[in-house]
């Protein structure tokens, strides 16, 4: 079989293709044929090792994202049919609960090979099955930055839920995700982007209203004049230090802020009577676990008109290097996927 692996060094020219044994699956996990994966810019950094020593050793499969058709069962497996669909979980150790301190030790595409191979073994108990109605692409998408928009929805107040705020900022698969589950979940969504093309894209996606931030720098007081100055229920944060005082600023008294990402930088100076004052939550997110992933699947199994948003050039296998490095041009609209089958 062929995989993509990080071989002698971390850079652009040490990820190559290679042919290497197929896997055999031991005991309690499957031997999953793999469909399509997806990208995440956390590939393109790791290829680099920006994660430092929680990158990993080479070699590496790169990837977090994909899914894969059940072709063999190891010992002690029942009740999973061959043929049917998994998605192996991002952080393949994290069960349920508190994820402890170590849990990012078994974070697929480093420091655990990753998903860019023809055929990968997961254990059972850290895969999910994925609903009928996605197309190998779209499952193969629902992995690190789905499961971390769940899981940073689930932060909204109680009493917001089921027609509450919820902003999004700007247009990768984090913020995608966040909008498309909040519309899914009866939220109004309010959503930025630098480009007012894409702004026109997130409308398609459901978006209630959207901002340009490039030209309104102030857009938290922006979310309030949306919201008859009462504020967002919830923030999606991916942006970090540039965005974190104008997402403090669009998120209402009580409300929730979920700390996602650092696009924007990663050390801020915030007006912390600002969130004080006015009872704002600031919570940190971080993928998500097993039951995470069957909680999402659950939910998302049925309905039928969600679709990821998938950028319109799909890669074949052997171009996964190229695939990876239109990641940093940011000229993709969804998600990046490779069909690998
Ligand atoms: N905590 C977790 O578990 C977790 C999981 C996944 C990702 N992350 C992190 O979350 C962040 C987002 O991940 P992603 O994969 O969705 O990223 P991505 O696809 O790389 O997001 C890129 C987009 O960010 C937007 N952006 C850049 N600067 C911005 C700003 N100042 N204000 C608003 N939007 C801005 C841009 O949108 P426009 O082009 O529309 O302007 C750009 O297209 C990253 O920092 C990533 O490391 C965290």
């Amino acid at each position: 079989m062929k995989q993509w692996q990080i071989t002698d060094e971390w850079s652009f020219d040490g990820l190559k293709l290679v042919d290497t044994p197929r896997p055999e699956p031991g005991p309690g996990e499957v031997l999953l044929k793999m469909k399509a994966v997806s990208l995440n810019y956390r590939d393109f950094l790791m290829i680099g090792r920006g994660y430092g020593k929680m990158s990993g050793d080479l070699s590496l499969v790169p990837l977090s994202d994909g899914v894969g058709e059940v072709v063999a069962l190891g010992d002690g497996v029942e009740g999973i049919a061959l043929g049917s669909r998994r998605l192996p979980c991002f952080i393949r150790d994290w069960f349920d609960g508190d994820s402890g301190p170590v849990a990012f030790n078994s974070a697929l595409g480093g420091p655990l090979d990753g998903t860019a191979r023809e055929y990968m073994c997961t254990p059972v108990a850290s895969s999910v099955p994925v609903p009928e109605h996605f197309s190998d692409v779209e499952a193969a998408t629902l992995c690190c930055a789905a499961i971390t928009a769940w899981n940073a929805l689930a932060e909204m107040p109680k009493t917001a839920q089921n027609g509450g705020t919820v902003v999004t900022l700007g247009t990768g698969g984090v913020s995608l995700f966040a909008l498309q589950l909040a519309k899914a979940q009866g939220a109004r969504v309010i959503a930025t982007s630098s480009s007012d093309e894409k702004l026109e894209r997130l409308k398609t996606l459901g978006a209630d209203d959207t901002i340009n931030y490039r030209d309104v720098p102030d857009w938290g007081k922006a979310v309030l004049g949306l919201t008859d100055g009462r504020g967002a229920d919830l923030v999606v944060e991916v942006g970090g230090a540039d965005t974190i005082g104008q997402s403090m600023r669009a998120t209402r008294a009580d409300g929730t802020i979920s700390l996602v990402g650092n696009v924007a930088g990663s050390i801020a100076e915030v007006n912390l009577p600002l969130v004080f004052m006015f009872r704002k939550r600031m919570i940190g997110i971080s993928t998500g676990s097993v039951a995470d992933f069957h909680a999402m699947m659950t939910y998302l199994d049925g309905k039928t008109n969600f679709h990821p948003a998938l950028d319109g050039h799909i890669y074949d296998f052997d171009g996964l290097s190229d695939a990876l490095q239109a990641l940093p041009k940011g000229e993709h609209f969804g998600k990046i996927a490779v069909r690998v089958a």
